[in-house]
């Protein structure tokens, strides 16, 4: 399996693999405070729901070394300014703030603690290195759901690159096609960033698993004609209910895929879980800037000065979703009870055949 990491921490520094430069270029940039990994993250260096809060996590062990020479307050005011501006990065991957609350723990633990830095750093290791556990996980029990010789159907990219590794979607498909369960993979463009085209084509590619490529317009078709067994996404948010946020296009996909009888897959851990949201819509979309619609890399696509709107991510109805997959098990068609059920250990484990 080719080896994918959207982030490096070494010797206390940080490296993003800067993947708005991917396919083209593998370019690192290397981050030394919070505000950079914040800014890395608003400008999608970094993106993907589980690989943002793991940056984000790193991002806080950079400040408290930076800051540990001169600290003249205890360790969560002298933090605060560096939470808050990671917080503004981007509103709605929720493990961003999951991560974050993590770290609030720690600092108010060892509030007066000259082992504080390393604390975080250890902190951020394990968030890391959790998630990679996670997916992997995960990427079984949604593997099990697939029928040998599937046609899947994926959007965005939720491989290595947009986790700590392995995947949250992607690894259900790296790992159905270990299990020899695919027959091919369509996925899907993802404008306005191209994170298909850019990144999921990228990782399939390295992982030599067959897909093609389609513009997302192609979907509806493409799900009559190739017969789609099941449509698999990653998610930022998933509420109390179920209703998941993913990136735009996901509730579409989740529309046709039930017109044309094909099932629907969530795959995320955890973390990507916010209990505290009653439904889909009180979770904040994020807005992006118009220009993304408009050009694509510096390029005119509309005339100067032409309206646009750039929501980033959509919210797809927990009735649309027939399965939510985690690290401990799956969830078949989630309902708020399903869900808190998960949550208390009664998961609902797939057996070894598809179903
Ligand atoms: O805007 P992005 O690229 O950060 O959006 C990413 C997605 O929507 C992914 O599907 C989601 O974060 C899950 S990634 C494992």
């Amino acid at each position: 399996m080719a080896v994918i990491e959207p982030l490096r921490w070494a010797d206390g520094r940080l490296a993003l693999l800067d993947q708005r430069a991917l396919p083209d270029q593998e370019i690192w940039l290397t981050c030394d405070s919070a505000a950079a990994v914040a800014e890395a993250i608003r400008a999608m260096v970094v993106r993907g729901a589980p690989a943002i809060g793991i940056a984000a996590a790193y991002g806080t062990a950079l400040e408290a070394r930076r800051l540990a020479p001169q600290r003249a307050a205890p360790w969560p005011e002298t933090m605060a300014p560096a939470l808050a501006q990671l917080a503004a990065s981007r509103p709605t991957a929720v493990n961003l703030f999951w991560a974050l609350d993590q770290v609030r723990a720690v600092l108010a633990a060892d509030a007066g603690s000259d082992q504080l830095p390393q604390r975080l750093e250890q902190l951020a290791q394990q968030i890391h290195a959790d998630d990679v556990a996670a997916n992997r996980r995960l990427g079984d029990f949604g593997a099990a759901l697939i029928e040998p010789g599937s046609v899947v159907y994926t959007h965005c990219n939720t491989g290595a690159l947009a986790t700590g590794g392995y995947g949250t979607a992607l690894g259900v498909i790296r790992s159905a096609w270990q299990q020899q369960r695919l027959a091919h993979v369509l996925a899907g463009e993802t404008r306005p960033w191209w994170q298909g085209a850019r990144l999921t084509a990228w990782e399939l590619m390295r992982e030599g698993i067959p897909f093609s490529l389609n513009v997302d317009a192609a979907a509806a078709h493409l799900m009559r004609e190739r017969k789609v067994a099941w449509v698999i996404v990653g998610a930022d948010r998933i509420a109390a209910n179920g209703d998941t946020a993913n990136k735009i296009g996901t509730y579409s996909l989740a529309v046709l895929a039930r017109h044309h009888g094909a099932r629907f897959m969530v795959a995320a851990p955890c973390s990507t879980f916010d209990l505290a949201v009653a439904s889909g819509t009180e979770i904040p979309i994020e807005e992006r800037p118009c220009d993304e619609v408009t050009a694509v890399r510096g390029i005119a696509m509309a005339p100067r000065d032409c309206g646009a709107v750039n929501p980033a991510f959509d919210v797809t109805p927990a009735g649309l979703i027939d399965a939510i997959v985690t690290e401990r098990g799956v969830i078949m068609n989630p309902t708020e009870a399903a869900i808190a059920a998960h949550f208390a250990g009664e998961a609902v484990v797939p057996k070894e055949t598809a179903i």
